[in-house]
């Protein structure tokens, strides 16, 4: 099982949207080899969740793998034919004075996912936006780190501070965590200021940064409303043109 998490402390840059998106074609894919993805959800406002299940505020969620209550297979939701959803839940806004007093507490995610190496072929983690013991145990258990950008002003500092980021994770763990793929999930081609951060970026980052951007399209915040993908929602949209040009690209460059 190859885990990646979708990592940035800026909020609402795309994580979730990107996850959901270039999973399911991440899906389609492994399918024909009889592989499977799961999804894990590792942020309590639940997007992730809630983008592909109606609300239940009763089920079993990450909080019980990370509390040690339940084992991870436990609490795994079949959502497609071959994708199965570890979800989150609001009892993880009290997760981490929970985490922070447990033995090995930046490895618990990784230990839980253990039994279920041989059973999927990809696991794709949802970051909160924040410098979290839950982040680090994400980052801890994952053997790629995705950035997803949005092209603001800002976009370039931020990935700088990721790296910092993972350094200091990397001195503390005595580990060689780096950021392996960046790309903009949130793009707008005639605004200046999103060009000039879209060059930029790949100046900065040029073996990193995808040349692929997704550009800003509508039905991309529409589909979650629905539990759908782009690619159920509206096959034909920008989005999913985007989307399926990023996979490709990140399939190309051997991350997928
Ligand atoms: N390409 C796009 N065009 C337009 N809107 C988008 C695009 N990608 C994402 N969005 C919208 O932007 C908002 C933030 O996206 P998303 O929730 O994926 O970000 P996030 O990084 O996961 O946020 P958070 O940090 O809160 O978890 C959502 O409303 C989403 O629908
Ligand atoms: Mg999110």
């Amino acid at each position: 099982m190859k885990t990646i998490s979708f990592f940035n402390l800026k909020g609402g840059c795309g994580k979730t949207t990107s996850l959901i998106n270039l999973g399911w074609l991440l899906a389609q894919r492994e399918a024909k080899t009889g592989g499977r993805v799961l999804l894990i959800d590792a942020d309590m406002q639940s997007n992730l969740t809630n983008s592909i299940l109606d609300y239940d505020t009763k089920r079993h969620s990450i909080y019980d793998v990370m509390t040690g209550r339940r084992a991870a297979q436990e609490v795994i939701l079949p959502v497609r034919d071959n994708v199965d959803l570890i979800p989150s839940s609001l009892m993880m806004a009290a997760i981490e004075p929970k985490l922070d007093s447990a033995r090995n507490k930046a490895w618990i995610l990784e230990e839980a996912l253990i039994p279920l190496q041989d059973r999927y072929s990809y696991c794709l983690i949802d970051c909160s936006p924040s410098f979290s013991t839950m982040t680090i145990n994400a980052i801890l258990a994952s053997e790629l780190i995705f950035i997803p950008v949005q092209t603001e002003y800002y976009a370039v500092d931020g990935v700088h501070l990721l790296e910092e980021t993972l350094s200091y994770i990397n001195q503390q763990y005595g580990l060689n965590k780096q950021i392996d793929c960046i790309f903009a999930s949130i793009h707008d081609k005639r605004n200046n200021i999103n060009k000039l951060q879209y060059e930029s970026l790949t100046e900065n980052f040029p073996d990193k940064f995808m040349k692929t951007a997704v550009r800003k399209n509508v039905a991309l915040v529409e589909s979650p409303v629905f539990r759908e993908s782009i690619f159920e929602y509206k096959p034909s949209s920008t989005g999913a043109e985007d989307y399926r040009n990023l996979f490709k690209e990140i399939e190309e460059k051997g991350e997928f």
